[in-house]
């Protein structure tokens, strides 16, 4: 590896998507331990060379806590200098009317989970002095017809400002805000957007915004074509 010693981070949703880009990019210069709901066998091939991944399901969001901090320990870690929080979930329901069940779910994956596993992994990012990132999305400003998922995002700029606050000179903190992008999220999530997708930025270069933005530790960060069109995937810094 070249240039600035390498970090170990931690990516959880590592393995598809915003996650599995982010790692991709990341892999030649740092150590990675990535997350998912998949298991072992449904993601070996995916991953980056050298990266070590751990099943975590956010519907629990206690017991996918514990699972990763007792990973970072099987992994031979004893501090993180990075954990980059991105697994999420949603439904776009027909109606706008989410059922209670799937509500719960997406505050569970996106929200709960997210602020269990700040909690459990601040020691070891307290250890290396690292950095939390949450991800969050434009939604968080309200977003029609995805109204818990845009609660949920809301609720994840909530709390990085207030860890934020509460961690200063210790671990940094920050949430990012991607604009849509051309991953299966949609699909999963029950909508389609149409041509609208064509629109949508490409996985590879929200991946890129994301590594320049947990470089410079600046939050909130807006991921979007306004960041793009100034070169936000080419230009800033390096992770
Ligand atoms: N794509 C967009 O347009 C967009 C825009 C703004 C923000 N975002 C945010 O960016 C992040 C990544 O999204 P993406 O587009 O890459 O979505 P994606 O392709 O659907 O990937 C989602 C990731 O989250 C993981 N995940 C979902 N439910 C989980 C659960 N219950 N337990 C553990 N892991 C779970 C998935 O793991 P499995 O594959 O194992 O289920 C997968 O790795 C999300 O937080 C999303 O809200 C995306």
């Amino acid at each position: 590896m070249i240039g600035a010693k390498p970090r170990r981070i931690l990516i959880t949703g590592g393995n598809t998507g915003l996650g599995l880009a982010l790692a991709k990019k990341l892999a030649r210069r740092h150590k990675l331990l990535l997350s998912g709901r998949k298991s072992q066998d449904e993601v070996a091939g995916t991953l980056p060379p050298g990266a070590g991944y751990v099943v975590a399901d956010q519907d629990d969001p206690e017991s996918s806590a514990r699972v990763l901090v007792r990973g970072i320990g099987e992994f031979g870690w004893d501090g993180l200098d990075n954990a980059v929080l991105n697994a999420g979930t949603g439904t776009a329901p027909a109606d706008g009317v989410d059922s209670t069940e799937a509500i719960r779910r997406s505050l569970d994956v996106n929200l709960l989970a997210a602020l269990l596993q700040a909690h459990a992994l601040y020691p070891l990012l307290e250890k290396s002095r690292g950095t939390l990132t949450l991800v969050g999305s434009v939604a968080h400003k309200g977003s029609a017809t995805i109204p818990a998922y845009a609660a949920s995002k809301a609720g994840l700029h909530g709390l990085a400002r207030a860890l934020r606050s509460e961690w200063k000179g210790v671990v940094s903190v920050q949430v990012l805000h991607p604009g849509p992008a051309k991953t299966d999220m949609h699909e999963k999530a029950g909508y389609d957007p149409g041509l609208m997708r064509s629109l949508f930025l490409a996985p590879d270069d929200v991946a890129s915004m994301m590594a320049s933005a947990i470089a410079a530790r600046r939050s909130p960060v807006t991921l979007s074509w306004v960041r793009y069109l100034n070169g936000g995937a080419y230009t800033g810094r390096r992770l």
